[in-house]
């Protein structure tokens, strides 16, 4: 079974204050973190040894799975001194990986799909390497795959500022999906203690010369690379959970949350573990709640996230917006953004009785970790 290894080394600047306090990686996707999802997805797939190649906020990361005790799958880490780039960092891993073909993601990526019909495709088609593709109406923001229609064979690989739609916009094209599985040769065109990127150094030459495919993945694949896109892979990954749910049972609740009977929840919502709900609140559609919220009587939640160990006073209203763990908002406070106009609140945030906040302006308004927000604001 081949092992895996996950990079996560970016600063996650697009999604800056949350990354502030929050590596990207260990984001909260539906109540988990983004790279726990795929560790479960992988061990579900029959993969027991994964290398994390961490370096921004390492020792979060590190502390926060440590050797897969919990996860019950075999973690480690490579020693990355300074950001070695997307190939770089496997480079670092070439002796645990170099025995047998090994699965490589990004770990920004919100998946959910079977890894073992992937491995049966590569094993299938004698694969050199195999990309896991996805299309997007707009490719301009991914890599791009230029392949034989009938085999799937990469014939050019073209990383974001290398591609030039054709004249007339866009057009549907299979993106990288930044999830790989490549057999260990791979290393061999990787250069030690270099910074190289696989997507701009690596994978055009391999494309040209060795039998490279893309595979079309079937399940969820989001990108979370800014505030909307998070929003958005929550939802799409919460209504791809639910999906086989009965229709009266549509959110996941955990089962030592509080809900007060008289508050109704509207499908589809993740509520977490010990989080109490007071009384004449209207939970939903999309509120992703995490472990032990607070949240007190006649609030309004909908289209939102809030992440552990937030307490929401009394009749809060809060709508499109992010709420990291740890915030504080007070009594009558509204969080309002119009449509894909987003609120987000970093750490610790602590909003002050009465406080209206709304963005019909910037795609979101921010409030840095620790902040005390006391005037309201209409943007
Ligand atoms: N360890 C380590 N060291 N990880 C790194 C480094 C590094 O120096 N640089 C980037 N990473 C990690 C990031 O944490 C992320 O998980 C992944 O590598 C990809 O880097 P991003 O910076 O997020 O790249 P991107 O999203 O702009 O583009 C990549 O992903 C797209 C799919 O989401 C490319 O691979 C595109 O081709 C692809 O379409
Ligand atoms: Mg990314």
């Amino acid at each position: 079974m081949p092992k895996a290894i996950i990079l996560s080394g970016g600063w996650g600047t697009r999604l800056r204050p949350l990354t502030c306090t929050i590596p990207k990686t260990l984001i909260p996707i539906c109540n988990k973190p983004v790279m726990e999802r795929q560790i479960l997805l992988l061990k579900a797939a029959g993969v027991t040894e994964i290398v994390l190649a961490v370096s921004v906020m390492a020792d979060v990361i590190k502390d926060y799975f440590k050797e897969g005790e919990k996860l019950g799958i075999k973690i480690s880490y490579t020693d990355e001194i300074f950001p070695a780039g997307t190939a770089g960092a496997i480079k670092l891993a070439e002796d645990i990986l170099k025995d047998d073909n090994f699965f490589m993601l990004n770990g920004d990526v919100i998946l959910n799909f079977d890894f073992s019909r992937m491995l049966q495709f590569h094993i299938k088609s004698k694969a050199f390497g195999t990309i896991a593709s996805k299309i997007i109406e707009d490719p301009s923001h991914y890599g791009v795959i230029i392949a034989n229609q009938n085999t799937n064979k990469i014939e050019k690989f073209l990383e974001k500022e290398e591609y030039k739609p054709p004249t007339g916009g866009f057009v549907p094209m299979p993106i990288n999906s930044g999830v790989y599985l490549l057999e260990p040769e791979i290393l061999s065109y990787i250069p030690s203690n270099k910074k190289v990127s696989i997507e701009r150094e690596v994978f055009p030459k391999i494309t040209e010369e060795r039998e490279v495919y893309h595979y079309p993945i079937e399940g969820i694949w989001k990108d979370i690379g800014k505030p909307y896109d998070l929003l958005q892979g929550n939802i799409s990954l919460m209504n791809d959970l639910i999906q086989n749910l009965s229709e009266e049972h549509k959110s996941l609740v955990d089962y030592s949350a509080q809900i007060n009977p008289t508050s109704k929840i509207i499908h589809p919502c993740v509520i977490g573990e010990k989080t109490i709900i007071r009384q004449n609140c209207i939970i939903g559609p999309n509120a992703i709640i995490g472990d032990n919220v607070f949240i007190d009587d006649n609030c309004v939640l909908k289209n939102s996230i809030i992440y552990n160990e937030s307490y929401i006073s009394n009749n809060v209203e809060i709508e499109n917006a992010i709420i990291s763990d740890n915030c504080a908002i007070g009594d009558n406070a509204h969080l309002k953004g119009i449509e894909d106009k987003l609120i987000l609140l970093s750490s610790y945030v602590k909003v002050m009785k009465g406080v209206k906040i709304i963005n019909d302006f910037n795609d979101y308004y921010s409030v840095c970790h620790h902040e005390v927000v006391s005037e309201s604001l209409k943007k």
